[in-house]
């Protein structure tokens, strides 16, 4: 059988109802972005616009991280951006440990078509995709290495910044960081 490619995914995951919250969202939402990106990065689940444009983080969290990465002169162009859940949760409430595992095929599959080289989670829902047992507050900025070639390099959620304006120093500081983390990859490369 010929190997899945993303519009393989993207139309089967329109099918797809093994989630409950496929009932209350308007659709699901795969990833999005370059796929032969080097880096991928990877919220929670899909917000208010993100579920009527089947697109994600096309809302407010999303500007703020098209702004963050032009701070290190990244496009959404050059990364893939995904989420853990793909179905919006009512009222963007948190998504359960059910939905989160019966989502997580999508993101496996996702990864293994793109094969980042540097995963970033954004947020705790993201974080505990790959490290169960670390904080988001204790990791964030922090690379912590997840096979031989594969680092994972997690942030806070850009949308906690929105609600809580302490957060947007720590999300500039850590973006720098992935910056500068990025850069000597690349060189010693
Ligand atoms: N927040 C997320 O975690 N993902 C989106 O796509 C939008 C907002």
């Amino acid at each position: 059988m010929p190997a899945l490619t993303l519009p393989d995914l993207q139309s089967k995951l329109r099918e797809w109802k093994g989630c409950e919250l496929y009932k209350t969202a308007t659709q699901a939402v795969l990833g999005e972005g370059n796929p032969h990106a080097e880096i991928m990065f990877i919220g929670e689940a899909p917000g208010q616009k993100e579920d009527e444009q089947g697109r994600p983080f096309v809302g407010p969290a999303g500007q703020f991280l098209d702004e963050l990465l032009g701070t290190i002169g990244l496009k959404r162009a050059d990364v893939y951006i995904s989420n853990v859940v793909k179905y919006r949760p009512p009222q963007n409430r948190d998504p359960t440990p059910e939905e989160k595992e019966q989502c997580m095929p999508w993101l496996k599959m996702e990864i293994s078509l793109i094969k980042p080289k540097v995963i970033v989670p954004l947020g705790r829902h993201a974080l505990g995709h790959f490290f169960t047992k670390l904080s988001i507050t204790e990791a964030h900025g922090k690379p912590q290495k997840l096979s031989n070639d594969v680092t994972v390099f997690p942030i806070y959620h850009p949308a906690a910044a929105l609600h809580n304006g302490g957060l947007r120093q720590a999300l500039y500081d850590d973006f720098q960081a992935l910056g500068k983390f990025l850069a000597e990859r690349k060189s010693a490369s």
